[in-house]
């Protein structure tokens, strides 16, 4: 992870280079630091502000590179902090990304008397383009990153070329936005845009040299290429708090603007129908499709378990969920299953089994895919950044099995949205506090889209039942809006339960990964021991953990597995675990059952995940709060993983 930010232009370059980094701070926040070419290197352990601190604003110069850190190789100390310079102090650099060789490169320049003074492995980077450098700035740049072995985002400055800085890419995104007092590089676009909204999106293997009136592309073997500028489509305004007093709460709030963005144009309500322009040329192979295998991280691998529910309830379709993290190394796993027989025997014992959805068992029962399994697999990536280090290695690991890859991406010309062959945008717009929540929301909404679309297509889903799934989405920002305008419940409860050092989450079916995205939400931005089950399996092993000081939290809406989770939530309050329960307006019963209830209002099944969603991240904010944590930078946590 790790933001980079530059400017190359006519006006101070100190206080650009600061709102620059503001603006990246999500990306990490353990240390941060600038060069303006021609001064010395400022640094500073923890916040921007405390960069800010030391920094002298009046200080001149026009042209330099600035960074925030998110630890990986060191501690975050000022020495581990980026700009690294090499010892001359003729290059200056800052780096996103791991250089994976760094302890041969660092063992190789040992031999020639060059000592490295940090723990980092961008150091040794710095070091060694210096000890190329030979007048030619981007000769010893492709000399270097020809040695080098990992990812970079990398931005490179030089008193001795006053005028320009040279950038690379490989792994770890670098855009350069184009503006008229000059031109600035940055990690994200959403850092440039108070600047400008032309952008261009480098490349893996791009090297470039900007100045304030041009840029330079070529690959790193020193052939032009040529990269057409884009139009960003957010604005500065949308990642400002907007009175509130959080990132996090100014997101959640904005849930029924979301489900709006992302429905937009989209819904074809009396048709029963959804039409996903990105879909379209591939929609014939969409809906013939064996199997769909989701990747994703974090929040969004959550999302994509409901999405797997929602896929097969309603579009009868076979989908597996990886992580990307898992699934990138399973080369072999993917090549066997691309091949005949193996999957549709699976899906089959699958469905004998009784456990899944029928129409899964039917379609393995047919066993009419067998004979084209190759072309039938797809990979989906569910991202918000688009830059997910696993995720993006997932994508690229199926295509060069020659799979259709697809994603579900937030942001718009991130690398995933660039790299997949078709796919839907979540137009949430960008979302600045590290715990993920609008996205989370709308990949929800995205999936009940997808699913309304495949499901019509196979003919699973009947249009009588995509007007009415519709016709609910619609209706679900007025639900939202509604339901946010009192909140007081959450507040009280979260007061109480900010007390206690665990929670256990449960849930079924669509909830259970609710139940872990809300684990998660809890563990991120309040630091308490949270952990999550399918509420059926809480009594295989883990019901040993509850007694009085480990409440239980279960999203127990009225759905066909309520009777089910009523029987979970007795067997943890016979453990003396104090019971927090998320249940339907007007459900009577629970009130019997669990020492505090949040009434949600009920919607249709498919869309009641995106309902249940709501209190629990209000939750874990209003926990976060009450323990005076800062709930928009928890500790340890990146917004943008770009390392593996
Ligand atoms: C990081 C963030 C999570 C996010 C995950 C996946 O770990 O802290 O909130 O869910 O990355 O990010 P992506 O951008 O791929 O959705």
């Amino acid at each position: 992870m790790c933001g980079i930010f530059g400017y190359v232009g006519t006006k101070p370059a100190a206080p650009i280079l600061l709102d620059g980094l503001r603006a990246l701070e999500y990306r990490g926040y353990d240390s941060a630091g600038v060069y303006v070419v021609g001064q010395d290197v400022v640094k500073a352990v923890g916040s921007i502000e405390n960069l800010a601190q030391k920094l002298d604003s009046t200080m001149s110069g026009t042209i330099g590179i600035a960074h925030t850190r998110w630890a990986t190789h060191g501690p975050p100390t000022e020495v581990n902090a980026h700009p690294h310079q090499s010892t001359s102090a003729a290059i200056t650099i800052v780096h996103n990304g791991i250089i994976e060789n760094f302890r041969e490169l660092k063992a190789g320049l040992a031999d020639q008397g060059i000592t490295c003074v940090s723990d980092t492995d961008t150091e040794v980077l710095a070091q060694l383009i210096g000890f190329l450098y030979e007048g030619d700035l981007v000769k010893a740049i492709q000399q270097a990153l020809v040695q080098a072995r990992g990812t970079y985002g990398l931005m490179v400055a030089s008193a001795n070329h006053p005028d320009q800085i040279v950038i690379a890419r490989m792994g770890s995104p670098v855009v350069i936005g184009i503006a008229p007092e000059g031109n600035l590089v940055a990690s994200d676009p959403s850092a440039v845009l108070s600047h400008t909204k032309e952008v261009v999106y480098l490349d893996d293997g791009d090297i470039a040299v900007v100045s304030k009136d041009s840029y330079k592309i070529s690959t790193i073997a020193g052939t032009k290429v040529d990269r057409t500028a884009q139009t960003i489509e957010w604005d500065a305004e949308s990642i400002q708090k907007d009175g509130y007093d959080h990132f996090m709460l100014k997101e959640i709030y904005e849930a029924a603007e979301v489900i709006k963005n992302t429905t937009r144009g989209r819904m074809l309500v009396a048709q029963g129908k959804v039409k996903l322009g990105g879909l379209e040329l591939v929609l014939d192979e969409i809906k013939n499709l064996d199997r769909l295998v989701i990747v994703a991280c974090g929040s969004a691998y959550y999302a994509a378990q409901v999405g797997r529910y929602m896929l097969e309830e309603y579009a009868g379709i076979p989908v597996e969920v990886e992580l990307g993290s898992e699934y990138r190394y399973k080369v072999n796993r993917v090549a066997r299953e691309g091949t005949l027989g193996c999957k549709v025997n699976r899906v089959a014992r699958e469905g004998t089994l009784g456990c899944k959805v029928d129409r899964v068992a039917r379609e393995g029962a047919l066993g009419c895919e067998v004979n084209h399994a190759v072309g039938r697999t797809a990979v989906l990536a569910v991202t918000q950044s688009g830059e997910t280090a696993d995720t993006l290695a997932s994508v690229r690991k199926a295509k060069e099995a020659g799979l259709l890859t697809l994603g579900i991406v937030n942001t718009v010309g991130s690398t995933i949205a660039r790299e997949t062959d078709a796919g839907v945008h979540n137009h949430a717009g960008p979302e600045i506090a590290v715990a993920s929540t609008k996205a989370f929301l709308s990949q929800l909404t995205v999936m009940v889209l997808l699913t309304i679309l495949i499901g019509r297509e196979t003919g699973a889903v009947s249009q009588a039942q995509g007007r009415e799934i519709l016709q609910g989405l619609q209706d679900l920002p007025e639900v939202l809006e509604k339901y946010l305008q009192d909140i007081s419940d959450i507040k009280q409860v979260a007061a109480k339960y900010s007390t206690y050092n665990h929670a256990m989450f449960i849930g079924r079916k669509f909830h259970t990964p609710i139940a872990y995205e809300g684990s998660l939400k809890l563990k991120e931005v309040t630091y308490i021991h949270a952990e999550a089950y399918a509420g059926g399996e809480l009594k295989h092993g883990s019901i040993a953990l509850l007694d009085e000081q480990f409440p239980v939290i279960a999203i127990v809406p009225q759905d066909d597995v309520y009777e089910k989770m009523i029987s979970n939530i007795e067997e943890a309050k016979a453990r003396s675990a104090p019971i927090l329960a998320l249940a339907t307006e007007g459900d009577e019963h629970i009130a019997q059952v669990a020492n505090d209830v949040l009434y949600i209002p009920q919607v249709h099944p498919i869309l009641q995940p995106i309902v249940t969603t709501v209190p629990l991240q209000l939750l874990a904010y209003y926990v976060g709060v009450e323990k005076g944590l800062n709930v928009d930078r928890p500790r340890n946590l990146a917004k943008s993983v770009t390392v593996e």
